[in-house]
């Protein structure tokens, strides 16, 4: 709901209150954001800055105003030149390098629902019954430009977007140099800020620190949201209270947070100014990307939830919203560049059998690709590889009752390739530089249309050809090199965001072109998580790092901003390919089942009890699917603390039933009691608990089976080989009928775990990232 009275703008959702308020001089003066306000007479005065003094050294608004002083005042935007001397949110250049600027409240309407914009940005979208829609026109008091201030308020997530629109009703053009989408002023009150960060194959580790006075940046200059620092942040105090903010945009970004001489934090998001500049003629206007804000009292829990229900509900669209997604297998780490059609085919029919019903080619299906270092760019089949082209593959897998999926790297060039060879022009370098390079491979400028133009109908032959149900959209370099042979970029500042543009533009036509296609997005696994792109493609690889003990930090920080239904999440084989690291199958897959999962070793060579164990972790996905990728997901234990357990629980929404992971980083000897406490229960039912049934390989006891058995057992041998491919335990016996309220309130202690003391059907043997998933149901007890 958004309402005006008097001065004070109201902006409430379901939980919480946003309120700003028009000062004697026109300004916007941030009040609140915090819990829901019901009281419709809200004092204006109790929130409001009090300011009947001067303060020392600083600059008064005007003479008229002589006590106003704009740096220590909680702003909607801010500008330079007028006495708030934070970063500004607004930064213009006129005439000969002037930034001085004004923005003056002319005019607002609250508009039903959320009415597209023109940007050519992907947006959040909803209709009248599920948000509305506040514009507030600013005028610059001495100069033609004029300013939108937009705010949706999506009541069912607790959800507040914003963005800025700049207008040049003038003759002269303008140069902006840094336009935020938002800008939200709080008082400092010992707010801590987390942020994800990371790189190649650790993305998004959470990371949280205290808010001192200063400036903190989080940003990308790489062109992509990236690896290293996502969009997404969230600032926290120890009481619950937390705001997070995430940006509508896949390229450069920039979340400044600063804290004021007066303890006031200023946070921000939107384009990074450090890497963009826009020319804005006369009679043209400039749109920032959309920022998503959220509040909530239940700590990172409850923000995380608004974000994932405003994810699911008004960010991914199209056939695969709210759908739930096939569980696939990927040929990459089976087999590398390294397969035919018999390959291919073997590894489809094992996959059926199995239970999986995506079968996804990766790279290396088309020109001369036989490594990393050429054919970008030739998207058309290998025969040698593939002689009965994409359609025989396609038609055979579809013939398993498989769907087929394609990976496609569409924005890269390779030096060695036909496309290169007939338009060299087109990759991104500057004239008579030579171009730095990342794995073998160049970008192409989709800033340009004929580029795009020939991606599309490239790209929609290849995909019309190989009846497509899946495309897997990588991305697996950044950009170096910045400059553009497009006639329109006159000013090499605009080059990033156009390039941006240009890529949702061919992601608009090609997802418009294969509405039923589910797409994956990907860069180098997750460069490339972010909201914009979630907007064409309804999930992202996570990360190519699987390891099982690297994916509980991995999709903890990937799940405080983007809901389990967009994380790929692959069960790979061990080692690691990334890590080299040992972990157990079933471990594996307890991680990856809280994701979008799917598996992505050569299954054709697994023995038959591994064989046996991934067809149950199937069935077992499929049958608690809904809750898996569309629960409320809460992160109970961090992987990112000095914890050596972490605990994750999804419930379904009415709570009847739940799985909840308890995962252990080391094996501990001689360990105390693990206790499962679950808050997000129904405090008044009574829930069954008993752990998922896994196998238990006896390899893991090593030397131990010598204790046992009447043949001698050497570590790695013939016999222990054998054995294990015949034999595996079943993990222990362990069932609770138990209250809501004494989960939540006091907890379960669950069976010993394995303390090298001996071993009963009852034992926890878990060992090194080891884990469990544990099934509450609720029990109906009048039917009883
Ligand atoms: C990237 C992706 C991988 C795989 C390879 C193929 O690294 O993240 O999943 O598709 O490219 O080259």
């Amino acid at each position: 709901m958004i309402s005006k009275k008097d001065r004070l703008f109201n902006l409430s959702t379901k939980h919480t209150s946003y309120l700003f308020a028009i000062t004697e001089t026109g300004h916007l003066e941030h009040l609140y954001y915090g819990r829901l306000l019901s009281n419709p007479t809200l004092s204006i005065d109790a929130l409001a800055e009090k300011r009947s003094l001067n303060i020392g050294t600083s600059t008064a608004y005007d003479s008229d105003n002589p006590t106003l002083y704009l740096t220590n005042l909680c702003m909607e935007y801010s500008t330079m030149g007028k006495g708030d001397y934070r970063e500004c949110s607004v930064n213009i250049e006129y005439s000969r390098g002037m930034q001085t600027l004004d923005f003056i409240v002319k005019s607002f309407r609250i508009l039903p629902g959320k009415p597209r914009t023109f940007s050519g940005l992907p947006e959040s979208y909803g209709d009248k019954s599920t948000c509305t829609t506040l514009e507030i026109t600013l005028k610059e008091t001495s100069l033609p430009l004029r300013m939108a201030l937009t705010y949706t308020v999506f009541e069912d997530s607790d959800v507040i977007t914003r963005r800025a629109t700049i207008y040049n009703d003038g003759t002269n053009s303008v140069r902006i140099k840094g336009l935020a989408s938002a800008q939200l002023d709080l008082d400092a009150d010992d707010w801590n800020l987390v942020t994800f960060d990371g790189a190649w194959a650790r993305e998004r580790y959470m990371n949280e620190r205290p808010m001192l006075p200063g400036i903190y940046i989080n940003d990308s200059k790489t062109g992509v949201s990236s690896a290293d620092h996502n969009p997404c942040i969230f600032l926290k105090k120890d009481d619950g209270e937390c705001i997070g903010m995430n940006l509508v945009y896949s390229g450069n970004h920039r979340e400044l947070v600063e804290v004021s001489p007066y303890g006031k934090i200023r946070v921000m998001t939107g384009i990074n100014p450090a890497t963009f500049s826009w020319d804005l003629s006369p009679q043209d206007r400039f749109q920032s990307p959309e920022a998503v804000l959220t509040y909530s009292h239940q700590g990172m829990n409850g923000a995380s939830q608004n974000f994932h229900h405003f994810i699911n509900n008004h960010i991914v669209r199209g056939t695969w919203k709210l759908r739930e997604r096939p569980v696939l297998i990927n040929n990459w780490e089976a087999t590398y560049f390294n397969f035919n059609e018999d390959k291919l085919l073997n590894l489809a029919k094992e996959s059926a059998d199995l239970g999986i019903e995506l079968f996804v080619l990766d790279d290396g299906w088309f020109g001369l690709r036989n490594d990393d270092t050429t054919s970008l760019g030739d998207w058309t089949v290998n025969p040698k590889k593939l002689p009965s082209g994409l359609a025989g593959l396609s038609l055979e897998v579809h013939r398993l009752g498989m769907m087929f999926g394609l990976w496609v790297e569409p924005e890269m060039v390779s030096i060695e390739s036909q496309l290169y060879k007939k338009h060299p022009d087109w990759m991104i370098a500057i004239p008579g530089r030579r171009p730095s390079v990342g794995r073998n491979q160049y970008i192409l400028d989709l800033s340009r249309q004929e580029v795009r133009d020939h991606l599309f109908k490239n790209l929609s032959e290849t995909w019309h050809l190989a009846d497509v149900n899946y495309i897997k959209w990588d991305m697996n370099r950044v950009f170096s090199d910045i400059y553009s042979a497009n006639a329109e970029i006159r000013n090499h500042g605009e080059f990033f965001h156009r390039y941006v543009l240009g890529l949702y533009d061919l992601l608009d036509r090609l997802t418009k072109a294969f509405p039923n296609v589910l797409f994956e997005s990907c860069a180098s696994g997750g460069n490339r998580f972010d909201l914009g792109m979630l907007c064409y493609m309804s999930q992202t690889w996570t990360s190519d790092n699987t390891d099982a003990l690297c994916r509980l930090y991995i999709q903890e920080g990937t799940s405080c901003g983007y809901p389990l239904s967009t994380m790929g999440s692959h069960v790979s084989t061990s080692p690691n390919h990334q890590t080299l690291r040992r972990t157990d199958l079933e471990a594996r897959f307890n991680v990856a089942a809280f994701g979008v999962l799917g598996y992505e070793l050569d299954i054709t060579k697994l023995k038959g009890q591994q064989k046996e164990a991934i067809r149950s972790q199937i069935a077992f996905y499929k049958a608690h699917r809904s809750l898996l990728q569309y629960g409320n997901f809460t992160r109970i234990k961090l992987a990112n603390s000095h914890s050596n357990q972490v605990v994750w629980a999804v419930a379904s929404h009415d709570k009847s039933e739940l799985l909840v992971l308890f995962a252990q980083k080391l094996n501990l000897p001689n360990p105390g009691a693990d206790k499962l406490r679950v808050e997000a229960v129904d405090l008044n039912a009574v829930y069954e608990v008993f752990p998922r049934q896994q196998k238990i390989d006896i390899k893991m006891f090593g030397d131990l089976l010598n204790r046992v058995s009447p043949v001698p057992i050497t570590e790695g041998g013939l016999a222990q080989d054998t054995i294990s491919k015949a034999i595996s335990l079943e993990s222990e016996i362990e069932h609770y009928r138990v209250s809501g309220e004494q989960v939540a309130y006091g907890g379960i202690k669950l069976n010993q775990q394995f303390g090298g003391t001996g071993y009963d059907a009852m034992t926890r043997v878990l060992g090194d990232f080891g884990n469990r998933i544990y099934i509450f149901k609720k029990i109906n007890l009048e039917s009883k």
